[in-house]
Formats: structure tokens, C-alpha cells, sequence
């Protein structure tokens, strides 16, 4: 029986593994984690992480060939296959602070994986980190090994949050990089193997290792990318009266570019893109090409661009002041189905507004209050430094409630910003809503959900990001 062990109980490993556990019924799969709690949720009946689809599949294995265990140990060293999915945060001290990777994490699973093995394995990157980074690990691994034969794989996760589970039954596809030694083929073919149980072979590339690992890093930069240029026609259409849905609509008809990933919206989140590409730029940098750095730098920029544009826009239209008007907040999570906040756009509007004295009152189905709180008094890439959390602005806290129900954050509010495309947020009772609020009453909505006719309809004064502006609005100009 093949053994797989998976370091790092996350939002990669846990359904990864999980998929693989119930694809692969005759391969033990264990997932471990130094974080006991958060091994405790995997065991328990409320998942650390809320996924659609990824409770059905963790019960149908649990217990029979899917383990959760913070024995890390122990199942490291019984493993013949060895994911490494641990954090890889953004520095934030020292050399490449706030761009280059930081490899504490997965250095110290690499020492560990030396010391506890007894024989040989395969050891397959699965976090996204910088390139030739399995270069450095070979290094850490073969140098301790005892006699040991390791065998380093880079195999990219390419799952998205809120869809995972569909992502990992059906991928686009699974890269593989290994060593061209007959020892490295080997190793691809065995992880081959178990992908093969489920996905068909012509969507498994096997390459070096450091195209993969570049591949992953490449894929983000220009799904991002994607997004940054569709935000940068929605301030232009937002000027000339076009209608960014438009403007997406046809440009996607081309098949060249294609429908996908056009949604203008407040900016992109989630732990991956704005990490990946400050990682890209780095390593540009280090490798002499500042003109490379400076093109995919700008992609951050214009999502930063895109989040002060929505603030701005709010202020503005509210008479250049929001202190100390309650402002509803609907949706905090980086996008809908999921209940992350790593790298919200919520993040930094909240801010925004808090800046200007605003009472927030904000409402997410799926993210609890003791996140939000944490998330707004955290400094900008410390999420993913579990060690040194430091509070930056308690006393602002005051200005931010957190509530469970989208009727209550909206009642007596002078304003509406929608964050998060929740489905339940299209067919809220919008005259009910109206008939609690201040006079005029506004919607900001970041993810051009709602129906704007009928809102106007209502009484609402509405910016969409992207759409023709309501007069009120043109009267108020902001400027970023
Ligand atoms: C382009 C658009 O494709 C077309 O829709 C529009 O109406 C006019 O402009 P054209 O300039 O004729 O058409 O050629 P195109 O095939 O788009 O190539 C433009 C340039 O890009 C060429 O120099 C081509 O060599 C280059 N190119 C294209 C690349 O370098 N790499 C590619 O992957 C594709
Ligand atoms: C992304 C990649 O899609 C995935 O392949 C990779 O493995 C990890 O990073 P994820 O961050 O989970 O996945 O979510 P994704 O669906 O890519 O969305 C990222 C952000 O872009 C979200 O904030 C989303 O709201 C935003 N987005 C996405 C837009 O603003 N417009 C779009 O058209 C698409
Ligand atoms: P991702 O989104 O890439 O899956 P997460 O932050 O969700 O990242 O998960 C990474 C997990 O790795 C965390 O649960 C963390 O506790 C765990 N981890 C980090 N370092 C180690 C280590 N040395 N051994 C075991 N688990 C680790």
C-alpha cells in the first residue's frame, strides 16, 4: 500500500488530500499539522475551512483511508509520498521585505522530513514558492540525508477557493516537475500514478522543475492580470459612459481572449494573487529585470488603484464626508463561497472608510466577527505570520459592528457597499431595505450584482462599478 503523508492541514492540503483519499481507495493518505486545533476541526463535524462539497468527502473517508493527525512525526517518516503545503507568507522583515517570499515554514518541514526519514521518498512541493525553490529544498534534504534517497517533485495546486472540490475532480490540468534523472522520472511517474486514478493522462504535463514551479507563479500573475485590466476600462467607462459588462462581453467573444475572468469588480483578493505576483516581481528584480518587475508590478497597482477609487467614490458622493454615518457593509469575504478573508478588498475599503470616520456595521454569511475584528486591526501581510499578530488600531474598533443579517446592517445606514457577490444579496427586499435607511440612500456595489434600474426605481442612488453614472454622481466627481 502506497503511503501519503501531507504536511500542512490548510486550504491546499486539506481537500487535496481529501480528493485523493476518496479517488485512490487503496492509498493511506494522512494529512498533518502543527496546529492541533486545527487538526481537532478536521476530525470533528465542523470543518476548519467551509468548502461546498468538501464535507461529503471528507466523512465518506475519514477513518478508513483519510487521517488527520498532528503527529507529524510519526507519519512523515512511515510516508512513501511527501506534499509539503505549509504557509509561504509575504517577508515582513529583512531582505525583500513586503515582496519576497518567506520560506521559515517550509525550510523547517524540509530539516524535519530529513531528521525523522528512515527511507527513501518523494517529496512533492504543493505550496506556491518562489522558483528554484526546489533547488534549495534538494539541497536542505540531500545534505542531512543519511544515506537517504529524496526525490523533489513540484506539483502546483491550481484550485480556486468557493470551487475547489469541482476543481480537483475535474482540474484543467495537473503539472508535474521533476528531475530528468532516470531517479526523477521515476518519481514523476509514481505521482503520475496516483492522479491517473481519476484525471485523464493528456491533462498531466510533466515538465523541469522550474517550469512548474514558474508555471504556477505565471498562471496567477495572468489571471490577475485579467483582472486588473478589466478594472482599469471600468474608471475609463466609468468617464466615458460605456458600459464595462459591455465592454467585457464583447472583448471575451474573441476566442483568443476568451469570457472567462472578465468581471470588473472592487478589486481581486484571496492569498494568492497579490503574494504570487510581489514574488514574481522580486525575483525579476534579483535577476537583473527591473522593466519585467515594473509590468507585472503594475497589475498590484491598479488593484490598489481600483480599492482608494471605490472609497473616493463613497466620500465623495456622500458630500465628502462619511464620519460618523452608519455605512452597511455586505460581504466581507474575498469572494463569495468561502469564508476567507486573506487579502479581501473588504480589508482596505473598511479602512478606507474607518479613515474617514465611518460607523461600520457589516454583515458576511460565512465570516465570523472575531475575524473581521482581526482582519481590521491587522498590518498589511501580517495574516499569514500566525506568530507575531500585532493590533495596529484598536481604538477604531469602536467604529465597527459586526452583525448577522443583511436587514439589520442595513437599517437607519446612509449607504450600502456590496464586497462580496453573495447569491442572497441579489434578492434581498431592496424597498424594504430603502424604507430603513437615511435619506438619500445609497448603494455602492463592488461586484455589479444588483439591478440597477430597479434600485433606481426604488429611490436608491447607485454606483456599479463600471456602468453609467447616476447624475448625482457626475455632480460629484472623485478623484482617486
Ligand atoms: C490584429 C488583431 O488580431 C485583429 O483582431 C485586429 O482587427 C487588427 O489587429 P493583425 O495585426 O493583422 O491583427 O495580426 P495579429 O495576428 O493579431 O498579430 C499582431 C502581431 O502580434 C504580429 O506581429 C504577431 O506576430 C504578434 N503575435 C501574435 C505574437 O508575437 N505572439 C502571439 O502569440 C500572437
Ligand atoms: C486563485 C486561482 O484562480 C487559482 O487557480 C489558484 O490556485 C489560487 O488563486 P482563488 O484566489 O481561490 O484562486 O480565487 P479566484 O476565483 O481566482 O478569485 C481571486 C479574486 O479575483 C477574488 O477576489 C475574485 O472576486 C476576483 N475576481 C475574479 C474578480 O474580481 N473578477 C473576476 O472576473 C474573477
Ligand atoms: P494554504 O492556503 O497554502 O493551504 P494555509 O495557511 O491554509 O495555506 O495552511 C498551511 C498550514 O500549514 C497551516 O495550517 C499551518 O499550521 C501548517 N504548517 C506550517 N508549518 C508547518 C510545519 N512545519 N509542520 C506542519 N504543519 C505546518
Amino acid at each position: 500500500m502506497v503511503k501519503i503523508c501531507c504536511i500542512g492541514a490548510g486550504y491546499v492540503g486539506g481537500p487535496t488530500m481529501a480528493v485523493i483519499a476518496l479517488k485512490c481507495p487503496e492509498i493511506q493518505v494522512a494529512v498533518v499539522d502543527i496546529s492541533v486545533p486545527r487538526i481537532s476541526a478536521w476530525n470533528s463535524d465542523t470543518l476548519p475551512i467551509y468548502e461546498p462539497g468538501l464535507d461529503e468527502v471528507v466523512k465518506k473517508c475519514r477513518g478508513k483511508n483519510l487521517f488527520f493527525s498532528s503527529d507529524v512525526e510519526k507519519h512523515v517518516s512511515e510516508a512513501d509520498i511527501v506534499f509539503v503545503s505549509v504557509n509561504t507568507p509575504t517577508k515582513t522583515q529583512g531582505l525583500g521585505a513586503g515582496k519576497a517570499a518567506d520560506l521559515t515554514y517550509w525550510e523547517s518541514a524540509a530539516r524535519m522530513i530529513a531528521d525523522v526519514s528512515k527511507s527513501n521518498k518523494i517529496v512533492v512541493e504543493k505550496s506556491t514558492v518562489p522558483v528554484k525553490t526546489a533547488e534549495a529544498i534538494e539541497k536542505i534534504l540531500t545534505h542531512n540525508s543519511k544515506g537517504i534517497n529524496f526525490q523533489i517533485l513540484s506539483n502546483p495546486e491550481f484550485l480556486a477557493e468557493g470551487t475547489a472540490i469541482q476543481d480537483l475532480f475535474e482540474p484543467d490540468r495537473v503539472l508535474i516537475g521533476g528531475r530528468g534523472t532516470p531517479d526523477g522520472q521515476k518519481a514523476i511517474k509514481a505521482l503520475r500514478d496516483v492522479y491517473a486514478h481519476w484525471v485523464p493522462m493528456d491533462r498531466i504535463i510533466c515538465t523541469n522543475l522550474w517550469s512548474a514551479e514558474l508555471s504556477k507563479l505565471a498562471a496567477n500573475a495572468f489571471l490577475a492580470q485579467r483582472i486588473s485590466s478589466v478594472n482599469a476600462m471600468s474608471a475609463l467607462c466609468e468617464a466615458t459612459g460605456a458600459d464595462v459588462s459591455q465592454v467585457s462581453h464583447a472583448v471575451g467573444k474573441d476566442t483568443r481572449i476568451g469570457p472567462k475572468f472578465l468581471n470588473a469588480s472592487v478589486g481581486f483578493g484571496g492569498s494568492c494573487f497579490q503574494k504570487d505576483i510581489l514574488n514574481l516581481v522580486y525575483i525579476c528584480e534579483c535577476n537583473g529585470l527591473p522593466e519585467v518587475a515594473n509590468y507585472w508590478k503594475q497589475v498590484i497597482k491598479v488593484n490598489d488603484y481600483q480599492k482608494t477609487r471605490f472609497v473616493n467614490r463613497i466620500v465623495s458622493s456622500m458630500f465628502n464626508t462619511v464620519s460618523g454615518k452608519k455605512i452597511a457593509i455586505l460581504g466581507f469575504a474575498f469572494k463569495k463561497d468561502t469564508g476567507d478573508t486573506r487579502e479581501t478588498p473588504a480589508i482596505d475599503v473598511c479602512k478606507g472608510l474607518l479613515g474617514d470616520k465611518a460607523m461600520l456595521s457589516i454583515y458576511d454569511p460565512q465570516v465570523s466577527e472575531e475575524q473581521i475584528q482581526r482582519d481590521l486591526s491587522m498590518n498589511k501581510f501580517d495574516w499569514d505570520h500566525p506568530v507575531h499578530l500585532q493590533p495596529t488600531s484598536p481604538s477604531s474598533m469602536k467604529q465597527v459592528s459586526v452583525v448577522w443579517d443583511a436587514y439589520a446592517a442595513t437599517k437607519d445606514a446612509h449607504g450600502i457597499c456590496i464586497l462580496t457577490e453573495w447569491d442572497e444579496f441579489k434578492t434581498l427586499d431592496y424597498q424594504k431595505i430603502y424604507d430603513n435607511m437615511q435619506k438619500p440612500a445609497f448603494v455602492f456595489d463592488g461586484r455589479n450584482i444588483v439591478d440597477v434600474p430597479k434600485l433606481r426605481e426604488i429611490g436608491f442612488i447607485v454606483y456599479s462599478i463600471g456602468k453609467p453614472l447616476d447624475e448625482w454622481l457626475k455632480d460629484m466627481p472623485a478623484v482617486a
